[in-house]
């Protein structure tokens, strides 16, 4: 067996003694609203949208930060995914860093049709992802890839694409395997994966199924060593954040509890995740806006999931085969308020760095993610699932993204932004 240990539950937002998460977002978003309502003095006003039922469109790109836009010739990110009948740039034969739970192909997904599209924005030519040009690029350079699952599931779709180039040689593994390092040598370039799901340092105990066997404990004031130790060493960095925050989580602040979210009978305040999403981005960009070093510095957006007819443990399926048109698909609440924080924080960290010259570049990738329900494992998380019972029950994955795939069009938008730098 390939030792890429994975939890037999792939999703982060994974709770405590298995309470369904649906419990879970509607007490946080109640929560939320009132904890909107008793901070409503400090700024945003999210309780009318908090209070909707359904949920609700992204707001236009507009929202996009004006100096993310005035910077670059047109909005990347606004667009559409069209057919693109040259396919992928690997297959699960020419590539060997991909997951076995993100493998589609060999797992015997039946389909093929969502290998065939690309994005493209609604005003300007992307390029496809050149891989010997981002190697010459890179020549002396280092990234790392900054996150939870999700920036796993990406750092392997831009080592695949490179691979067909140069292949990749691992230089480290943690004892988890969830940070790691690559080295193309003939370009002397190093692409590193760094585990920290919250970005701020992190207490986290979970059994070899990924549940948890005691809340996390997230330190609010403290940047995560893991990656904040190592960040001067890159030229660039992809820092993400999203779903953990949606977990039971106990907050501390100087070594002491200052609040919880989703922890009732707990005796603690409820604070709900936006607080503490807010409070990690703020460490985060302050980290990246004070480094010694001016390395470039990718934010990259929440993820949503894809989901329907049911939750990740309620027989949620993912079963769509092409993408949906805009206008087809709504945000969830959760992916939506997630969204909203980032690009506040985000802008705030912008103007921050620009007096130090230090660059910071949004990668916006929520949208386009949103219109690819198409494009994740489902039921192909595992080996052929209904190869002995056709009517198997099987745990879907809508949430991380099939390699090859539609995330591996993230890697045409870091190549059109690294160009533009
Ligand atoms: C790739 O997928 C095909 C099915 O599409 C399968 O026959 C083959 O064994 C897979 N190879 C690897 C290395 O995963
Ligand atoms: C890479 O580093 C080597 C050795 O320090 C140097 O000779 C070469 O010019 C560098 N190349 C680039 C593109 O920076
Ligand atoms: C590789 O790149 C580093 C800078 O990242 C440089 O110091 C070193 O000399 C380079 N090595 C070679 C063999 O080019
Ligand atoms: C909850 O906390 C408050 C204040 O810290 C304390 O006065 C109260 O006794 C606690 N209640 C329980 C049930 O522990």
């Amino acid at each position: 067996m390939k030792d890429l240990r994975v939890s037999s539950n792939p999703f982060p937002f994974s709770i405590y003694k298995q309470r369904p998460v649906f419990v879970k977002l509607v007490v946080s978003l109640l929560l939320l609203g009132l904890a909107f309502r008793l901070f409503s003095s400090h700024s945003f006003n999210y309780s009318s949208a908090v209070d909707a039922p359904a949920a609700i469109s992204l707001p236009p790109a507009a929202s996009t930060p004006t100096s993310q836009k005035a910077e670059s010739k047109c909005d990347l990110f606004m667009g559409k995914w069209i057919p693109n009948p040259s396919g992928p740039a690997y297959t699960n034969n020419s590539c060997h860093v991909i997951q076995d739970h993100q493998n589609c192909m060999k797992n015997g997904r039946p389909d093929s049709g969502y290998l065939y599209w690309r994005w493209t924005p609604r005003d300007c030519n992307l390029a496809m992802f050149n891989a010997e040009r981002f190697l010459d690029l890179m020549r002396n350079k280092s990234w790392a890839f900054i996150g939870d699952s999700i920036s796993r599931n990406h750092v392997q779709s831009l080592l695949c694409t490179l691979s067909q180039v140069e292949p990749a040689e691992e230089i480290y593994r943690d004892e988890e395997d969830k940070s790691k390092a690559w080295r193309f040598s003939t370009h002397n370039f190093t692409v590193s994966v760094i585990w920290t799901p919250f970005l701020v340092e992190a207490e986290i105990l979970e059994d070899n199924n990924g549940l948890s066997t005691s809340d996390i404990r997230l330190h609010l004031d403290k940047v995560d060593e893991k990656w904040s130790s190592q960040y001067e060493n890159f030229d660039y960095a992809i820092i993400a954040g999203g779903k953990w925050f949606l977990k039971t989580t106990i907050y501390y602040e100087n070594d002491k509890v200052i609040g919880c979210h989703y922890c009732d009978g707990r005796n603690l305040t409820e604070l709900g995740f936006d607080f503490a999403y807010r409070k990690a981005l703020k460490m985060a960009f302050n980290r990246v806006t004070s480094a010694g070093r001016k390395s470039v510095a990718f934010f990259r957006t929440t993820t949503p999931d894809h989901f329907e007819n049911g939750e990740w443990f309620s027989g949620g399926t993912c079963n769509r085969k092409t993408p949906f048109m805009e206008g087809e698909v709504e945000v969830k609440d959760v992916d939506r308020i997630l969204h909203e924080i980032e690009l506040q924080e985000f802008e705030k960290a912008v103007a921050v760095g620009s007096e130090k010259g230090i660059i910071l570049k949004l990668l916006d990738t929520t949208r386009l993610s949103l219109l690819r329900p198409d494009g994740h494992p489902g039921p192909y998380r595992k080996f052929h699932p209904f190869a002995t019972d056709k009517s198997a029950k099987v745990q879907n994955d809508c949430l991380h993204w099939c390699l090859p795939g539609p995330i591996d069009s993230w890697n045409d938008l870091l190549m059109a932004m690294i160009v533009d730098c």
